[in-house]
């Protein structure tokens, strides 16, 4: 896997909070179609970590580097165009719209010209090129509240793929969901994978998402303190590197 250039890396970023060293020098890289977990105790940086590189907060210095290019990530939807989605739980799949409604959710296309007159034709079709991709068995106008718990984050994936995501993050998305709540997630990442999308996902719980985990990163008072591969290590290795912070 390291042969490839990283999609996306960071070289020494900082992130102060006012008086708060939030992030501390932190290199981190993903590959694409890699899934990338951060952990580590509560305040460690992994949240802010996610909110640079989804354009929600901005660094204070160091660099990241997008398909090896240094670029700066200015606002959410700068990152967006450069093929980076946040999946926020606030931010799942709305019930009570349809399919095509959820995979165009906050940014449909219109029709040319200046009345920003919705085109709906054009969505529909791009929605169903997707879906059939993914060999889904869903109507574009079905209500999401209608599709099974496995074809909702098949909708999910599609709006990643029309999007032409190369990077999704996913910040605590098992928090407060049931088992099989999680084994959706699962599905879903594993969805994001086979179709070569990279994930970071951070997690408290990492024995929930270790089976889907190709590397661990491991924060502690905003740095990496230790970086694992899921074959070199387990669960238990993990909680323990976060509790006594030594690898
Ligand atoms: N908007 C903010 N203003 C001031 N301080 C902040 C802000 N956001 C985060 N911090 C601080 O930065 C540090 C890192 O917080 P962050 O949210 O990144 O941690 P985390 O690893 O995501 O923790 P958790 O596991 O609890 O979600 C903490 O000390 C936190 O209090
Ligand atoms: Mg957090």
């Amino acid at each position: 896997m390291n042969d490839k250039m990283p999609l996306l890396r960071t070289e020494n970023l900082h992130k102060w909070y006012g008086k708060i060293h939030a992030l501390r020098g932190v290199n981190i890289e993903v590959y694409p179609g890699e899934v990338l977990a951060l952990i580590g105790d509560n305040g460690a940086g992994k949240s802010t970590f996610v909110k640079i590189i989804s354009g929600v907060e901005r660094k204070t210095s160091g660099k990241i580097f997008w398909k090896g290019k240094e670029t700066e990530i200015l606002s959410i939807e700068q990152a967006r165009n450069l093929g980076i989605e946040t999946v926020y739980q606030e931010q799942a799949l709305a019930p009570q719209l349809t399919v095509l409604q959820n995979i165009f959710l906050g940014r449909p296309w219109t029709k040319f010209g200046p009345l920003k007159v919705l085109d709906n034709k054009k969505m529909a079709k791009a929605a169903r090129r997707v879906i059939d991709e993914l060999g889904l068995n869903v109507q574009v106008d079905q209500e999401v509240r209608f599709c099974s718990g496995g074809e909702q984050q098949g909708v999910a994936v599609a709006r990643a793929l029309l999007f032409k995501a190369g990077l999704v993050i996913l910040d605590e998305p098992t928090r407060a969901l049931s088992a099989t709540g999680v084994e959706r997630i699962l599905e879903f990442i594993r969805g994001l994978k086979k179709q070569g999308i990279a994930v970071i996902i951070v997690s408290h719980v990492f024995p929930q998402i270790f089976p889907v985990t190709d590397r661990f990163m491991i924060l502690s008072r905003g740095e990496v303190i230790a970086e694992k591969r899921a074959e070199e290590t387990s669960s238990e290795d993990l909680t323990r590197i976060v509790i006594e912070k030594t690898v």
